[in-house]
């Protein structure tokens, strides 16, 4: 089990690894076009892979199984350690991440609705299957029987893929990957806050250092 930050945000992601709570970070396109439209994304990746650490996803943007390999071979080299390549699903994703693979460069399979397609990646050896809940969501189905399936298929034929449920909109969806059998969640900075906040919680403490500020003492 894990928990990954989905954010690009180096300030941010060294901020919350210092929790030590985190064990790896997810980007994707559209965050780093949100929260850094003008950056290069070489030197933004090598900012997140320094105040963090594990596994690094970095999103293939090509489209043709050539040019996605040599960007991804391009991205492996700023870390063959903790670079993984997440490979969108399609045909010629599943091509890719058999090279990658191959070449024994650790993938993250992305964009997956169903457990027919998280099988596919996990047969194809994805390091990690990622599951977006938010999205399956919003077209009207229920995630939970996505990622029990893909989970119970995954270790019924001993495949070593792990689950990363992503796309998670709401605290509740986070509970439910887990209580699914999402081996890894990966959540905003803003639901990993949320994560933390309880008002009881809150209101807790404060009695307690109140009533320890305001103690009669013989001094
Ligand atoms: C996961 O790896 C993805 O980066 C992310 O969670 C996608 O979620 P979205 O639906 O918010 O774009």
């Amino acid at each position: 089990m894990g928990l990954f930050i989905d954010s690009s945000e180096p300030k941010e992601i060294k901020d919350l690894f210092a929790w030590g709570v985190l064990s790896g970070v997810t980007t994707n396109p559209l965050i780093i076009a949100r929260e850094a439209p003008d950056a290069d994304l070489g030197e933004r990746i090598r900012e997140v892979l320094a105040v963090s650490h594990g596994d690094v996803s970095v999103e293939l943007t090509t489209e043709t199984e050539r040019e996605m390999l040599d960007e991804a071979l391009g991205y492996h080299a700023w870390d063959a350690q903790r670079i993984t390549i997440k490979v969108p699903f399609s045909e010629i994703g599943l091509r890719v991440l058999h090279q990658l693979v191959k070449r024994g460069i650790k993938t993250n399979v992305t964009c997956l609705m169903a457990m027919n397609q998280a099988y596919l990646a996990a047969l194809g050896g994805a390091t990690y299957v990622s599951i977006f809940s938010g999205r399956v969501r919003d077209m009207g189905y229920d995630i939970r029987p996505v990622i029990e399936s893909t989970r119970a298929v995954i270790d019924r034929e001993k495949l070593a893929s792990k689950i990363i449920v992503g796309s998670i909109r709401h605290l509740m969806d986070v509970n439910e990957a887990l209580e699914c059998g999402a081996h890894i969640p990966t959540v905003t900075p803003a639901i990993l806050r949320k994560m933390v906040w309880n008002p009881r919680t809150v209101e807790t403490i404060g009695e307690f250092n109140d009533a320890w500020r305001k103690r009669p003492t013989r001094r």
